[in-house]
């Protein structure tokens, strides 16, 4: 998939050379979670991933996030060779949001500690989580701008929120925290068909405004056919279908539930499949 650089071509932000993956189980087999990823993306790209269950989606997801450590290849974000760092090393670069709006969030904490939480994070010792005047006013300006529907409950216990509220919160702490990458696994998966689009406002508006290099996997086919510059299909650990920008935008849910057919030899669609109404 990786290609001769162009003189003109912009930086890759994130970069995944031969990624692979090995876990172990009983009596000495292994699954492949990843087999030999290559992938490249530029800031401010959008990728949306689909594929079959198991076919290693949140394995990538979790070895770009440092959560999982890959066994063969190289990791490398702003051109830094990050794939002996641990997660915690790698924070200030990459943001994660879980299907689980209760791990997205401190529940006992407002959603404006939660949000100065997430802004001091990355940040040089010494710039306390203190909620000065000014701090506040433009916490609240970033709300404003990104997620409306919190702007008026930043005083309010994080705990008290939605689970489509704190998957919004989520996102916003996500972008404060600075990262380049925003790593999103199955974000809405938990919210009824009314609150997906709204979380998905906030994510679309979050990472044009931060210019965030965005991984979203969803089993959502709208969502993956509606958000995003370019879909990547997995199946038993590799992409085996790339959808750039042109062709993303004339692909609809059925278009896309033939390439999956197609592309796995026709394996029924993964139990957790959404499909437009
Ligand atoms: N910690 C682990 N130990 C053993 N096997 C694992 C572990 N994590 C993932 N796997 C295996 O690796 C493969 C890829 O799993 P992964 O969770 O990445 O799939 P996925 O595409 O996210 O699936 P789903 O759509 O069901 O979420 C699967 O076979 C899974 O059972
Ligand atoms: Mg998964």
């Amino acid at each position: 998939m990786s290609s001769e650089p162009q003189a003109d071509a912009p930086a890759p932000v994130l970069r995944l050379e031969g990624v692979t993956k090995r876990f172990s189980l009983n009596e000495g087999e292994a699954v492949v979670a990843l087999d030999g990823i290559d992938l490249e993306l530029c800031r401010g790209d959008f990728v949306t991933i689909v594929g079959s269950n198991g076919a290693g989606k949140s394995t990538l997801l979790n070895v770009i996030s440092g959560a999982v450590p890959c066994d063969d290849g190289q990791v490398s974000i702003r051109g830094i060779d990050v794939t002996s760092w641990p997660q915690h090393k790698r924070a200030h670069m990459v943001a994660v949001v879980l299907q689980d709006p209760k791990t997205s969030v401190a529940p006992s904490l407002t959603v404006e500690e939660n949000l100065a939480v997430a802004f001091s994070r990355g940040k040089r010792r010494g710039l306390h989580l203190a909620l000065t005047r000014s701090r506040r006013r433009n916490l609240q300006d970033q709300v404003v701008a990104l997620a409306p529907p919190l702007a008026n409950r930043l005083r309010q216990s994080a705990g008290s929120l939605s689970g489509g509220e704190r998957q919004m919160l989520a996102v916003v702490m996500a972008t404060l925290a600075g990262a380049d990458v925003l790593c999103l696994d199955e974000h809405c998966a938990s919210l009824d068909p009314l609150r997906a689009p709204e979380v998905m406002a906030v994510t679309d508006a979050a990472i044009h405004n931060r210019g965030l290099t965005t991984l979203m996997v969803t089993h959502n086919l709208e969502l993956a056919v509606r958000h995003g510059k370019r879909l990547l299909l997995m199946h038993h650990g590799r992409i085996v279908v790339d959808v750039q920008q042109e062709d993303k935008d004339r692909l609809t849910p059925q278009r896309l539930m033939d390439r999956f057919r197609t592309a796995t030899g026709g394996m029924p669609l993964p139990a957790r499949t959404v499909l437009p109404d």
